[in-house]
């Protein structure tokens, strides 16, 4: 079963610097918005998760990492482990965002070890799924996005769904302005929850499944109207800060 609860994650990627960010989460806070049935996730680069995390005195959103290393501690140079990210005070992490499946070359093997130890470590995780505009030409979307669904969630069992949501982002729309078509959102949702169901059949837990590519305040109130869509990975639109409290002010809105 879901709750009903809408989540809104903000991609902040590699944008901003200190000042910045401290400016964007300060108009945020401002604007004192308050939804029982909205969670607000920020996800800034990594480097800053510890100083925007003094400013959320009154817990006003929750923070996410953009990728995580999947072992604990150890020589390997660069990364940062699911504890580092708890010893911060990060309650969630995204993993599979393809433009680290892109640039980084991440895998779904690579992808399932960094679910394994998140889950391990009590990380709220949105694992991210989507198909290239070349698999979505020759047919392959579904393919694609089970087999993501499938090696990515490869030894995860049922209790430790509870952690995890799952994102949907069609990857030639990210970024392009332009959101996929209602009707592709629809039927890619409604194939991953069956797909879940199929995969977990004995779960009473249902993931959540919340879509991102190109979301805007003026798209947000159409793509949460679609069923199975239970929030929004919002990139570009979030470095705006009108904009992005538009959209959560549009889904905190919704349940009224
Ligand atoms: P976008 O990015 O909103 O700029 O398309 C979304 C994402 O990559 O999560």
């Amino acid at each position: 079963m879901k709750n009903k609860k809408k989540l809104i994650f903000a991609n902040l990627k590699m944008n901003l610097n200190s000042n910045s960010l401290n400016k964007l989460i300060d108009d945020f806070l401002a604007k004192e918005l308050s939804f029982e049935d909205v969670d607000v996730i920020f996800a800034p680069p990594v480097i800053y998760l510890n100083e925007i995390r003094k400013k959320n005195k009154n817990k006003n959103f929750m923070l996410a990492a953009q990728n995580v290393f999947y072992e604990d501690s150890g020589a390997y140079t660069g990364e940062i482990s699911p504890l580092m990210l708890r010893d911060v005070g990060c309650e969630w992490v995204m993993i599979g965002h393809s433009e680290r499946r892109i640039h980084t070359l991440e895998t779904n093997e690579m992808i399932n070890k960094k679910i394994i130890s998140s889950s391990k470590h009590n990380l709220n995780i949105i694992f991210c799924v989507g198909e290239s505009y070349e698999e979505r030409r020759n047919g392959k979307t579904y393919e694609v996005i089970s087999d993501q669904l499938k090696r990515g969630l490869r030894d995860i069992n049922e209790k430790q769904l509870r952690n995890i949501v799952i994102g949907y982002e069609p990857v030639w729309v990210i970024g392009s302005g332009e959101a996929a078509n209602l009707k592709d959102i629809d039927e890619v949702h409604t194939f991953i929850d069956k797909q879940l169901n199929i995969m977990y059949p004995e779960s009473s837990i249902e993931p959540k499944i919340v879509y991102g590519g190109s979301v805007n305040n003026n798209n947000i109130s159409d793509i949460m109207k679609i069923q199975n869509v239970d929030g929004v990975l919002v990139g570009n639109a979030s470095l705006d800060t009108n904009k992005f409290c538009d959209i959560v002010i549009t889904v905190g809105n919704l349940n009224d």
